[in-house]
């Protein structure tokens, strides 16, 4: 796959994205949303594939936010549009998606840079990374998910405060937020993002997809959760990946997932 924004670098079943604007602070333009869009899309679609990490390229950010150069002279049909297509081909897509995706925040994760961490399944990030919502300080409100993830993340109180504030917090606050998971130092992040994936890739594919499905049913309107918790745990007794483990538990031997 050949990008101007991006860069991924595949090793084994893992593949990495590098969000490559450094200069801009990776700042999410609408070119760089589009080939994220197409790579989710490929990685998503290679069942070799068991883990995705995404990550910014360079020492300063993970993602900046939103490229403000592409809107400032937009109207509001035209900022809804953004906002609209940006949500269904990058930030519910990538939390939709059946293959983990971790995001390893290495530095500034401002407005969509948050956003699309928060769109990821789990974060881990770097002890520089600085973290916020800031677009009231530009007379926006975030758009891309911003104002119904953080709050599910965090907790309304902190979300309302965090958003009206346009404040950034540093890795250790967003850790005790509950916004990222582990923080480790710049040159250690990616190998505590590969080291986690290891760990995903050691179980069956099969059923991480399916729980990853029923923990996002919990926050859809109209879909009760326990009801897809039900379905799919149903559906996985006829995977081979559950053949497998089983056997394997009985057989005191360490699975060998197919992943179907
Ligand atoms: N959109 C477009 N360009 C951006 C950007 C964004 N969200 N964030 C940074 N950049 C660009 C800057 O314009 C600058 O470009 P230039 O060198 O051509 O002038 C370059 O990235 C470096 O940024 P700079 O501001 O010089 O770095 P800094 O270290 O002084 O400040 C930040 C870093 C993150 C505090 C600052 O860049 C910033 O506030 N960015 C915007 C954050 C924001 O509001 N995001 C939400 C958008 S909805």
């Amino acid at each position: 796959m050949n990008f101007e924004n991006i860069l991924i670098k595949q090793k084994d079943k893992l593949a990495t994205i590098f969000i490559n604007r450094p200069k801009k602070l990776n700042a999410l333009n609408k070119k760089t949303i589009e080939e994220l869009h197409i790579a989710f899309e490929t990685l998503e679609d290679d069942s070799n594939i068991k883990v995705i990490i995404i990550t910014g390229n360079g020492e300063k950010a993970f993602v900046a936010g939103a490229d403000i150069s592409e809107f400032a002279n937009f109207s509001s049909n035209e900022g809804a549009s953004l906002a609209r297509r940006g949500q269904e081909i990058l930030f519910n897509y990538i939390e939709n998606l059946s293959t983990p995706v971790i995001a390893a925040v290495n530095g500034f994760a401002l407005g969509g840079g948050l956003e699309l961490a928060m769109a990821c399944h789990f974060r881990i990030a770097s002890n520089n990374a600085k973290m916020g919502l800031p677009e009231v300080s530009l007379g926006v409100i975030p758009g891309y998910g911003g104002t119904q993830r953080l709050p599910q993340l965090i907790g309304k109180g902190k979300a309302m405060e965090l958003i009206m504030t346009a404040s950034m917090i540093d890795a250790v606050e967003a850790k005790d937020y509950g916004l990222v998971n582990h923080i480790t130092s710049q040159d250690e992040l990616l190998s505590l993002a590969e080291k986690l994936a290891s760990k995903i890739m050691k179980n069956s594919s099969v059923a991480i997809g399916s729980a990853i499905k029923a923990i996002n049913d919990n926050f859809k309107d109209g879909i009760n959760g326990y009801e897809t918790e039900i379905e799919v745990f149903g559906a996985s007794f006829d995977t081979e990946d559950f053949k497998e483990g089983t056997t394997a538990f009985l057989e005191k031997r360490t699975p060998n997932f197919p992943g179907i």
